[in-house]
This record gives C-alpha cells, structure tokens and sequence, in this order.
C-alpha cells in the first residue's frame, strides 16, 4: 500500500514537522511493507491527493502546529475521501486548542488543571497593561506561564517570577496567537504520555520525566540533543505513575482523539497530575519524547509505525 507522509507546511513548527516525517517515513519504508512517499504540502496537495498516479491508500499527517493541528488539512483529507492516521479534524480543533482543550477535561471533574486566565489581544490593547496585569496577577499570583493558545514547542511561552516580566512575556506570545492562555506555573514533575491505538489495544507509553536543569523546555532544549535529561518511567511513586497514565487515557478519550496522542502534565508537590495539552500531532524526531517512550517501553519503531498504519487501513 502507498503511504503518504505530510510533512513541513508554513507553521512555525515547519522544521520540527519535516524532521518528525523524515523519520517516520525512514521506519515505515526499512519495513520493506509500504511504498512510502513524502509530501511537503503546498499549493499543489490536492493536485497529489487526487491524481491517480500519486494518490496514496493513507495519509499520515505530521505537520505540527497550525493547519496540521487545528484541523484544516485533515478536512481536506476527510473532503476527498482518504482514510488518515490520528484524531478527526473536529476532535483535533478541539484538543488543539488549548484553553477549550483544559475545559473539557476539567469538566469530567476528575482531572486537575492549572488555573488560567485567557487573554485575546484586542483586550490587551484596549484595556491597557497596567489593569490586565493586575487582574492576572490577582487572579492567578506567582510564578505565572503565558502561551499562545494555540500553538506547539514552547515557542512563544514565557515563564514569569516578577510581575514586571509579564507585559514583554504576553507581547511575545501574541507574536505566534492571537489569544494568550495565562496558567499559575505549578512546580513540580513535568511529564508525557503517548497513547497509541493500534487496533488491538490502546496503548499508554511509560510516563517519560522532562528535567531540564538550564531553564525551561523550550524551543533550544528540546532540539538540542543532549540539553534536556529523560527518565523513563518518571521518577514517581507507582500509584502516582498509574494515575497519570489513567488521566492521560481520559483525556484522550474525552478529546474524542484518535490513533496518536501525547498528553502532557505537571505532577504537582501532592502527587496530582495537572493536564496541560494534548497533542495532535506528537513530535516524532529523533530527540522527541514519544519514539524515546515506545524504544524504553521495548517497542521495534518500525514495527509499532506499521501496526498504527495496518490498524487505520483495515
Ligand atoms: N509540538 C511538538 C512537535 C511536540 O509536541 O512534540
Ligand atoms: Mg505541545
């Protein structure tokens, strides 16, 4: 069958999205099972989609950020009728979002989110520094975390000790989105969780610990091989671990997501994982968290990237 991977686009992930779908395809394609062909999608996409000669059996969508995430392309997907790996467009709109994304879960009643505070920039301009940050402030206290709302790989996000930080922290995030989403920054043990269904179980990867000694995970720390220390499974008490994974289950399940997802948490002082996002499209690079689970957790890549592939195909 003809797997085409999609890859690059015009986010502000574009580099991060060509590096996960290189990879993905290097696994799919050393199976000998697929012909595996590479999309860097432009203009000329639904041309490929359509064509009969280039028309794959299966997409898989690795753009990261926008058009990849929030839904877009996948409805161009659904639109000519082509069975994809991961989450509907709807679903992915959703989870993609992030303050929508803290809502729903939060509304099962049984997973804990950071408390936030959500900020579009006409608001910003027209309300003035000075009463906006008073208000967050006075909603949220110290130390804070301001992100884009939308939007991946820390770019844009700021963690905030001193009120006086918070003015330049929500200027930089509304150069990546339009809306900022403003947490209480909660100390503790950040951590992800894949899931992968590969149409015979659902499959929670180890809870993989992110400790980053230099600052936050950002941008640099997450490329830069060798910046950030990953311990699987995370250090943390085994009930602890066992619910993260169940939360992180939920929280797949209530996003309606599909197929691939990674859920990301603190684990707070008192042991409560606290939901941050959930995401589309998970980095799959070589320095990414998911393939570095699923290596730990004994899984062959090329064989685990085919199982997800057959069980979306059947
Ligand atoms: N947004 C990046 C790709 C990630 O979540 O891994
Ligand atoms: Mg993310």
């Amino acid at each position: 069958p003809r797997v085409l991977v999609l890859c690059g686009g015009l986010s502000h992930e574009r580099d991060v999205s060509l590096s996960s779908g290189h990879r993905v395809a290097g696994f799919l394609e050393d199976t000998g099972k697929w012909d595996v062909a590479i999309h860097d999608v432009d203009n000329a996409l639904l041309d490929f989609l359509t064509d009969p000669a280039t028309r794959p059996d299966i997409v898989w969508p690795l753009l990261h950020g926008s058009y990849g995430e929030d839904g877009s392309i996948r409805d161009v997907l659904e639109m000519v009728d082509l069975p994809y790996i991961g989450s509907r467009a709807k679903a992915s709109m959703l989870a993609w979002n992030k303050p929508i994304a803290k809502n729903i879960v939060r509304k099962i009643g049984r997973l804990h989110t950071p408390h936030s505070v959500t900020l579009p920039q006409e608001v910003f301009r027209e309300l003035g520094v000075q009463p906006i940050i008073n208000h967050i402030v006075n909603s949220l206290g110290l130390p804070l975390i301001v992100k884009p709302s939308m939007g991946g790989s820390a770019l844009g996000c700021t963690v905030v000790h001193d009120i006086a930080q918070l003015p330049q922290a929500l200027v930089d995030c509304f150069a990546y989105a339009h809306t900022a989403l403003i947490e209480h920054f909660v100390e503790g043990t950040e951590v992800s969780v894949s899931i992968l269904d590969t149409g015979d179980e659902i499959i929670a990867l180890p809870a993989l610990e992110i400790s980053t000694p230099h600052g936050i995970y950002d941008y640099s720390e997450r490329y830069t091989p060798g910046e950030t220390e990953f311990i699987v499974p995370a250090r943390l008490d085994s009930d602890v671990l066992e619910r993260v994974k169940d939360d992180a289950l939920t929280a797949y399940q209530v996003l309606g997501m599909r197929d691939i997802s990674r859920i990301d948490f603190i684990v707070d002082r008192d042991g409560i994982p606290q939901f941050l996002e959930a995401n589309v499209t998970p980095g799959m690079t070589d320095v990414s968290i998911l393939p570095r689970q699923a290596v730990a957790a004994g899984f062959n890549l090329g064989d685990l990237y085919s199982r997800i592939v057959e069980s979306v195909l059947s």
